[in-house]
Formats: C-alpha cells, sequence, structure tokens
C-alpha cells in the first residue's frame, strides 16, 4: 500500500496529508480515482499541470486515450479537490463556477490552454452561452469559467488552472471588448487580472481571444462535446 501511494509523492506530502492518504489507502485501493491530493512543488508558471497538486491512481495511461466518459469519471472523482485548490485565491468566482451550469457533456482536451483537459461553466448573466454561435453579445455581469486538469503517463491527476472571463459594464476596458481575464493557478493563486494586478500576465489571453469569429471575444467548444441545445 505504501508503494502504491507512491513514495516520490510522499516525500513532498504534508505530515498531515500522508496521516490522511495511509488512513484512506484501503479506499483507494478500492476506488483507484479517488486518491489522496499531495501538494505540488513544480515551477508556479501558472500554466504547466505540473505545477500543482497531484493525484495518483496506480497504473500507466496513455493520456490521449482519456476521452469521453473516462475523462468524465475522472473530472467527476477530482471536482472537490478542484474547487478546493481554486477556493485558496479568496476569488468569489473561484469558490462558485461549479455550481453553474456547465456546457460540455464532459472534459475535452484544450490545445488552446495548455493542451490540458477543460470545462466551460457559464453563470445566470452568461445563459446565453448556450446558444453558442448565436449567443450575441454577453451582458455585463457575464462569466464563464474554465476549469483544467490532466492525468500524466504515470497516472497522477494534476490540477490545472481555472480560466476567467467576465464581461464588465460598456466602456470599462475597450482594448478587450470589455472582457476581463483572470487566470488563478494550480496552488490556487492569482496569476493576473485584467485592469488588476500583474495585468501584463494575462495579456496573451486577449490577444488571442480577440481573434474570435463573431465579434464577442468568445470561441465556444468543439461540436461533439456540447450540451444539447436546450435553453437553461
Ligand atoms: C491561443 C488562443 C487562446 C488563448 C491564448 C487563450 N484562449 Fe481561452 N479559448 C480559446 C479557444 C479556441 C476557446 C474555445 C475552445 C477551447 O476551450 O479550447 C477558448 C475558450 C475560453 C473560455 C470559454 C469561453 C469561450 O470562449 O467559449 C474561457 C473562459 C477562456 N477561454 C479563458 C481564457 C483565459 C482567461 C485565457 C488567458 C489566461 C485564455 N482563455 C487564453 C483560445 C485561447
Amino acid at each position: 500500500v505504501a508503494k502504491l501511494l507512491g513514495l516520490r509523492a510522499a516525500r513532498r506530502l504534508w505530515p498531515a496529508l500522508l496521516v490522511v492518504a495511509i488512513a484512506t489507502a484501503a479506499v483507494v485501493f478500492a476506488n483507484r480515482w479517488q486518491s489522496e491530493v499531495a501538494p505540488g512543488g513544480g515551477p508556479r508558471n501558472g500554466l504547466g499541470p505540473e505545477s500543482g497538486p497531484q493525484t495518483r491512481h496506480p497504473r500507466l495511461v496513455n493520456v490521449a486515450t482519456i476521452v469521453g466518459a473516462e475523462a468524465e469519471k475522472i473530472y467527476r472523482a477530482v471536482l472537490d479537490e478542484l474547487k478546493a485548490v481554486y477556493a485558496r485565491s479568496d476569488d468569489p468566482v473561484a469558490r462558485a463556477y461549479a455550481s453553474w451550469r456547465r456546457y460540455n457533456r464532459y472534459p475535452y482536451r484544450s490545445a488552446r490552454h495548455g493542451d490540458l483537459l477543460v470545462n466551460n461553466y457559464a453563470n445566470d448573466a452568461a445563459r446565453s452561452y448556450w446558444r453558442f454561435e448565436y449567443a450575441g453579445p454577453m451582458p455585463a455581469g457575464a462569466l464563464i469559467a474554465k476549469d483544467s486538469f490532466s492525468v500524466s503517463r504515470d497516472g497522477y491527476v494534476l490540477v490545472g488552472p481555472l480560466f476567467v472571463m467576465e464581461k464588465m459594464p460598456a466602456g470599462s476596458n475597450a482594448g478587450t471588448g470589455d472582457w476581463r481575464y483572470s487566470l488563478i493557478d494550480a496552488h490556487g493563486e492569482r496569476v493576473g487580472m485584467t485592469g488588476g494586478k500583474d495585468a501584463e500576465r494575462v495579456r496573451f489571453c486577449d490577444n488571442c481571444h480577440a481573434k474570435a469569429p463573431g465579434g464577442d471575444r468568445l470561441y465556444f467548444m468543439p461540436n461533439e462535446v456540447r450540451m444539447p441545445f436546450e435553453p437553461p
């Protein structure tokens, strides 16, 4: 069982977590997805999945084959961990997003966001997101949050960052079409926010989103992962 938990991870474990990990080893055995999270120690650039806490399931995986129902199963098992990490930022979006409506059926790989497995949630003000390309411009107060994770080759589930777009009142930021981007990294620390602290660190968001067809900087997601067209 000690081997199962991974000595490599154990080296970095907080002592308290280690106790919890041992106590839950039986559960880990019974359900390979529900393993303990160990704090990671990688570079804090906010984008690398390697930079975040890790959850272990004991087998080798071909990451490219984790799609559809299997991706969803992993996601359900680790969502509480993702939420807990993002909530460390004290950002109200980080605390609330998972209770909003989700617009993808299962996590999908996003080449534009670090090749992570991602999900898109939108708040009530952004409910026209379900119309996808027909959504029209979002009103002020619209919030869209994208959480993320990945699975390493040796079977660790890695927390990825939380990507957030918020539509601000008209005229607040012509440079970004009034969108405010923010990024919370895999440690729950805010990397930057448009118009706020470290704004330059999220400038790359709009450099790309500004090119989205349709005029309101939204790209939406691949057809096959969309929730069936249905009014909220
Ligand atoms: C190189 C292009 C690119 C960059 C850089 C980029 N995005 Fe995106 N973003 C996309 C694309 C394409 C989609 C839709 C498909 C997907 O999820 O992969 C998207 C989707 C989103 C969504 C869901 C709303 C929508 O457009 O449908 C959010 C929220 C988001 N991105 C936030 C961010 C934030 C925050 C940053 C910066 C930290 C960022 N993005 C950087 C291309 C990009």
